[in-house]
Order: C-alpha cells, then sequence, then structure tokens
C-alpha cells in the first residue's frame, strides 16, 4: 500500500523496468508482458516512456499481449484500445510493433469469428512462451480484463458482453454512453492466471469495496479478481484509498 495514485505507479513502473532488465537481450532474451489499458495505468506507462528516454530500460526483445479490445471500434478510433496503446506507449518507446499485440476485435466479420480470433490470441500467447509478468487493473465490480461477473475460472479468451455498470464506467471517454462498444474479446481468466507474475493496480477509493472483496471474500465468478486469490504469485500495489476497506 502506498501514499497515493503517483506513488503507486511509480512503485509498478519499477517493477516492469526491473523484470525487463532482468530479462534483457544479453541474458535469457525473452521476456513477455501482459498489458492493460484504463485510465489506471496511465501513470506507469508515462513513467516507462521517461525512463526509457533516460536510457534506463528498453523494450528491445521484449513481447506484449494486451488484455482486451472493444469490439466495433476501427483501430484507429482514438477510443481503441490499440491507439490508447500507441498513444501512451508503443510509440514512444523501442518495442518492435511486429512482437505488440491485442485481440483483433475489429476483424470480426462473416468470415472471421470472434471465436477463430480468440482462439488465434490464445495460441499467439502459447507460441510467446506464455506471459512472464501481467499487468491488471480492476472495475468497480471486480472485473479483471473485461471478464465480468458470471465469469468462470478456465475461461479462455473471447466474445463478451460488457456489464452495464462497465458501459456506464467507461462512458466518460465518449461522447454518451450509446457511443460505447458493448461487447469486447477479452482474456480470459484462465489465460491470465497462466502467467507467471501477476501485477494488480489499484487506486482510488471507487476501487475500495471491489478491491477487498478480491483479497478477504470468497474465491467467487461475483468478483472476477477473488479469483486471483488461486494463483501463487500475486501483487495488488494499491494507494491509501483503495486499501481503505481491506
Ligand atoms: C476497463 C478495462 C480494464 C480496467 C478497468 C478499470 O474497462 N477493460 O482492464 O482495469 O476497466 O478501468 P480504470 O482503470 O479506468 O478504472
Amino acid at each position: 500500500v502506498l501514499e497515493d495514485h503517483e506513488s503507486a505507479s511509480r512503485h509498478v513502473a519499477g517493477l516492469l523496468v526491473e523484470t525487463i532488465n532482468r530479462h534483457s537481450p544479453d541474458t535469457s532474451g525473452l521476456c513477455t508482458l501482459g498489458l492493460a489499458t484504463g485510465s489506471t495505468p496511465l501513470s506507469v506507462y508515462e513513467n516507462l516512456c521517461r525512463r526509457y528516454q533516460s536510457g534506463e530500460v528498453s523494450f528491445q526483445g521484449i513481447t506484449t499481449f494486451n488484455l482486451d479490445e472493444y469490439v466495433g471500434l476501427p483501430p484507429e478510433h482514438p477510443q481503441s484500445y490499440l491507439a490508447y496503446m500507441r498513444t501512451n506507449l508503443f510509440d514512444h518507446v523501442d518495442l518492435d510493433r511486429s512482437k505488440t499485440h491485442l485481440p483483433a476485435a475489429h476483424q470480426i466479420d462473416d468470415s472471421h469469428s470472434a471465436e477463430a480470433i480468440s482462439r488465434r490470441y490464445e495460441s499467439e500467447i502459447e507460441n510467446a512462451g506464455g506471459i512472464d509478468w501481467q499487468l491488471l487493473g480492476i472495475g468497480v465490480n471486480g472485473h479483471i480484463g473485461f471478464n465480468e461477473p458470471g465469469a468462470t475460472i478456465d475461461s479462455p479468451t473471447r466474445l463478451v458482453d460488457l456489464a452495464a455498470s462497465t458501459i456506464e464506467a467507461n462512458s466518460r471517454f465518449f461522447e454518451s454512453t450509446d457511443q460505447v462498444p458493448k461487447q469486447a474479446i477479452t482474456m480470459g481468466i484462465g489465460t491470465i492466471l497462466k502467467a507467471r507474475k501477476i501485477v494488480l493496480l489499484a487506486t482510488g477509493a471507487a476501487k475500495a469495496e471491489a478491491v477487498a472483496a478480491a483479497i478477504n471474500g470468497p474465491v467467487t465468478s461475483d468478483n472476477p479478481a477473488s479469483f486471483l486469490q488461486t494463483h501463487s504469485d500475486v501483487l495488488f500495489v494499491l494507494d491509501r484509498e483503495a486499501a481503505s476497506a481491506i
């Protein structure tokens, strides 16, 4: 538990830099990161960009997989998660763009089913050797990625409907609630739990209940983040407000 959003974000960025440098091309040569979107990790990415510019870290040799992508937004839409990743990280660091991945939700059409696109994403993760280090945020209803309440512990990458509370929460990024996509492709809980290390960042009082239920409550589909209790290497990085109900 750290003081505020900035110090929690700085801490997570520091952990990421350590992880990347431990796996730098002169050592094992491979590091696969799982990345998250939303407003919470923005300062983490800002911090990483600064550390890249100062020569503290290089992303050469790094592969990334994002948790999720909206269905129904073209990739160039400013609120697509691809646009978010480009704007906040990919365009500012030396990541090899062919090694960055998001679910290709914009490719869904008559000949490309969401199931096929989801299966392909799972295989890409497996072929990359699995995820070494997964960053997560948490929704006010305990969702991780877009695994809304009701998601099962072994769920794979798949097409999901967004909960009404998620559409409402994310409407702040759109002109109106009507414009918020109603579906997404998300890594499943099963996919997330295969990551070797998981770091969940949550800040602000709005997340306090979801965080407390995830840590102290029963392991239940009602709070998908509670499934993290079954993983052997999970770290919650919180500010005081997000930790206030634990
Ligand atoms: C979004 C994302 C999640 C994110 C969560 C919280 O909808 N799909 O990955 O963790 O909701 O978002 P925020 O950080 O903006 O509160």
